[in-house]
């Protein structure tokens, strides 16, 4: 795996301004918004323990631990220097309770820093698709899920079926390919496959903001597609016994 140069991308990224640093925050908030209930009653009688992975800003880190039944919040990244450059400029406009935000530097390339089945659930917010094998990170996630934990990506950008040569064009194009850092594009219905193979049921739930989107929501998901992926974790099988 070539993570180094991932790692050293995102160790360098600049700190925005607070105009637009608000705004990505009031994004990474209204996605949250959409399932935070749905979540909190999924973490009743756990031990309420999330990993964010990817965590960067620690943006929905920060809304996670205001879930009522949220007791600790890991937030993971490849950049362990972004998250600590980041978390006190996030809380100073989303709030939260930063002291139950862990830091942890871990590529999620590789083996995640957790027991087998220790999470309740594992979170990422615009950072699946950095993932160099999305099978390898899934398969981590599973394991390091109880059965019945939640799995969820929100703002992953999707390929559209009209659009995609165009937007594989434009990717191509980017500081972060210039740069060796791996980006992926992929449909939806790739996301939720994924997600069915690697032991988990999977649906999207559509969500976008600004006025166009909102407006032009029947084409969610053929010119473009905004939502959250919830998915849980399937119980193990039971090998037959003979
Ligand atoms: C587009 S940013 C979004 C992150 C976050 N939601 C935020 O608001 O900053 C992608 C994040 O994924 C992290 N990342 C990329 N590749 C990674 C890897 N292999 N393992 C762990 N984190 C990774 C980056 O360091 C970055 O913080």
């Amino acid at each position: 795996m070539m993570s180094g140069s991932d790692q050293a991308y995102y160790d360098q990224e600049f700190v925005p301004s607070p105009v637009a640093h608000g705004q990505w925050m009031e994004e990474i908030r209204s996605y949250f918004s959409n399932y935070a209930s749905r979540l909190n009653l999924a973490l009743e009688s756990t031990e309420g323990k999330i990993a964010e992975l990817g965590a960067g800003s620690c943006g929905l880190s920060l809304c996670l631990s205001e879930l009522p039944n949220a007791r600790n919040i890991y937030a993971v990244d490849i950049s362990l220097s972004r998250m600590q450059r980041m978390l006190e400029f996030s809380a100073s406009i989303l709030g939260g309770k930063i002291d139950m935000v862990q830091t942890i530097a871990c590529d999620f390339n590789g083996v995640l820093p957790f027991s087998d089945g220790e999470l309740d659930a594992v979170v990422f917010d615009a950072a699946l698709h950095h993932s160099r094998s999305i099978w390898g990170t899934l398969t981590e996630c599973h394991r390091v899920l109880r059965d019945g934990g939640v799995l969820i990506a929100q703002r992953e950008a999707y390929l559209s079926p009209l659009r995609a040569a165009s937007q594989i064009k434009r990717l191509l194009s980017t500081p972060e390919i210039a740069a060796n850092v791996s980006e992926n594009i992929y449909l939806r219905e790739q996301y939720l496959y994924y997600l069915a193979v690697n032991g988990f049921d999977a649906e999207f739930i559509p969500h976008s903001i600004g006025w166009l989107k909102k407006l032009l929501k029947v084409f969610n998901g053929s010119l473009f597609s905004d939502g959250v992926l919830y998915a849980r974790k399937k119980k193990a099988r039971q090998s037959m016994a003979f």
